[in-house]
């Protein structure tokens, strides 16, 4: 059977990789640098699966020959965010992880996709891009569709529709450049925008941006898992079944929107291989210089990475 491998066996790593063992698509291995707690995870979710027919096997340790042969790799390991935390306060602490786990993965998978989970989102894309110096189409960041079905959420609890009537559309960063469209967003097929007051739906896109970190201060301690691991989980099969699947996803820019050298949250289309083209959207003069600002904003903190690893 296919492999699989999430790296990280916190909450996170842990749904993931249980979605996908349930979706019976591929083995799974689960790596954490804590070998027992990805031992013990990997047993609990095995001995889920007569529950759910599923035929996958699951493994787990700190030994990254278990990622041998994976075709996708999910990246999860690194800290949490905590109450009052923005994503890019985690940035140095999770790039030395993300450098060195990647890295890892590389060696023993060089075939792989990567699907980037750890945040800040858009910041560790790009260095797992660099880190491993893979064709951009092999690395992407998992956030537009995660941002999305929150706003599917939000939308349809607005509208007194199921959320999967809800088709989403969240551009730009995993973070305070998140640019929500409702144009571009429809419920039962009409744009949000001809639903809602301007008013709502500024409160939506706030509400959509502040996602994380609501979640993070009802928690109060950790962040998101349920939502993130179904979408994670999703962006995998989108890959191993070759599917043709629009998503929003973190991705390397080389001129589509007019844009290059930058990491961003923009449609693609997820198939064997990683992310096949960008979908570029009629968007508006206004709305392409929102997303211009925030690629603007996110190659800032590319920059600051930068920096970061040059003195590293
Ligand atoms: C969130 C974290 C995972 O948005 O970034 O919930």
């Amino acid at each position: 059977m296919r492999k699989v491998t999430v790296v990280g066996a916190g909450m996170v790593g842990s749904t993931t990789a249980m979605r996908i063992a349930e979706q019976g698509s591929a083995d799974v291995a689960i790596i954490d640098i804590y070998g027992d707690l990805a031992r013990g995870k990997a047993l609990d979710i095995a001995q889920s699966l007569a529950l759910t027919s599923s035929a996958s096997r699951v493994e787990g340790g700190d030994d990254y020959r278990l990622a041998e042969g994976s075709r996708v790799a999910v990246i999860t390991a690194g800290f949490p965010r905590q109450p009052g935390m923005s994503r890019a306060d985690l940035m140095e602490k999770n790039a030395d992880v993300v450098r060195k786990v990647v890295a890892s993965v590389a060696e023993v998978a060089p075939d792989c996709v990567i699907v980037m989970v750890t945040n800040p989102l858009d910041e560790m894309s790009y260095l797992a891009w660099k880190t491993t110096g893979w064709d951009r189409h092999r690395i992407m960041g998992m956030a537009g569709l995660l941002d999305g079905s929150r706003l599917a959420y939000f939308a349809a609890r607005e509208l007194g529709l199921t959320p999967g009537q809800v088709q989403p559309t969240v551009l730009g960063s995993h973070g305070d450049a998140m640019l929500p469209l409702p144009r571009f967003t429809s419920a039962a097929g009409v744009p949000l925008s001809e639903l809602l007051a301007p008013e709502t739906l500024r409160e939506l896109a706030e509400r959509t941006r502040e996602g994380g970190a609501e979640i993070v201060s009802l928690l109060k301690q950790g962040s998101a898992y349920h939502a993130p691991s179904a979408c994670a989980a999703r962006m995998v099969r989108a890959v191993l079944e070759d599917e043709g699947l629009q998503v929003a996803a973190s991705v390397l820019l080389e001129g589509e929107y007019g844009l290059r050298g930058v990491f961003l949250g923009v449609p693609v289309i997820l198939g064997e291989g990683g992310w096949r083209e960008v979908v570029e959207l009629p968007l508006s003069g206004e709305e392409r210089k929102e997303l211009e600002d925030c690629a603007r904003r996110i190659k800032e903190r590319m920059e600051e990475l930068d920096g970061w690893l040059a003195g590293s």
